[in-house]
């Protein structure tokens, strides 16, 4: 059976957890109880101004380097090959590690060069061993496109968002063709209408758990990483609470059935 400690393997050779706790907008508490909660990956960026708070949530947890794995982002601003250099020193500093597991581009941008400038400086960092695994976020098939006309270096890990009523089907099966692991943001559809959703329920019913939990194995059992967020001690717990049931192939159906 799939299970939450069972690693997901990326094309660079790096062993990445299936769930990690998404810590945009969470504090250094939530992101501590996080840890505590069992959580070994963190979601992170320059842009969610919490790098620091990660970094500290993580150490006062005590846990061991490399039992946790670390993904940030650049932001827009600092794109380009110097900018991105720069960017990332700032963010290992804030981080308080050597090297960051994943580092991801946030956002693909309509000035083509910016962003294979921006990889190039990060395909530097992996060359040299000062980064783990480097991936995009928000990426299409087309600016995947781009990517490859300019380089050899497939991304590990397109993050993306996706949840089972927006589920990206086509770009999902793109990333899998390029040997791509896609990772979902705001799994839970932001706590909207997802988490109503009388199908979810129905199938949370019938295992005596909650909608959250259903879609977060749903997702397991697709081998697509999940970061949900929650600022609530309760919910953070359940939501990596996900091996102590499993989904038929007819109840994945039935979820993957709701959305293209
Ligand atoms: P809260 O912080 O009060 O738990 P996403 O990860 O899709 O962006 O969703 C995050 C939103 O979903 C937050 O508003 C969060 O609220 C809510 N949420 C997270 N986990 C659960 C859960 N297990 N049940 C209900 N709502 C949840």
């Amino acid at each position: 059976m799939t299970s939450t400690t069972t690693p997901i393997m990326l094309n660079s050779g790096a062993a990445m957890p299936p769930i990690g706790f998404g810590c945009w907008q969470v504090g250094r508490a939530a992101i501590a109880e996080a840890a505590r909660a069992g959580y070994r990956a963190f979601d992170t960026a320059t842009f969610y101004g919490n790098e620091k708070q990660v970094g500290q949530a993580i150490g006062d947890a005590g846990l061991a380097r490399a039992d946790v794995f670390v993904t940030t982002k650049v932001w827009r601003n600092d794109m380009g090959y110097a900018g991105t250099l720069k960017a990332y020193d700032t963010s290992r500093r804030l981080l308080g590690v050597e090297s960051v597991d994943l580092y991801l581009i946030h956002w693909p941008q309509p000035d083509d060069k910016l962003v294979t400038e921006t990889w190039r400086a990060m395909e530097h960092l992996l060359d040299r061993g000062e980064v783990k695994s480097i991936g995009v976020s928000n990426f299409e098939e087309s600016d995947l496109d781009l990517l490859a006309r300019h380089s050899d270096v497939v991304p590990a890990v397109n993050q993306i968002e996706l949840h089972p009523l927006r589920q990206r089907k086509r770009l999902v099966a793109a990333n899998t063709a390029r040997g791509i692991v896609t990772t979902a943001w705001s799994p839970l559809g932001q706590g909207g209408p997802v988490l109503r959703n009388p199908e979810l329920k129905s199938v949370a019913a019938a295992h005596g758990v909650s909608v959250a939990q259903v879609v977060l194995r749903w997702m397991l059992q697709k081998q697509i990483v999940t970061i949900p967020r929650s600022g609530n001690a309760e919910r953070i717990a359940q939501n990596i609470d996900l091996d102590g049931f499993e989904l038929s192939p007819a109840e994945v159906a039935r979820i993957d059935a709701l959305a293209n």
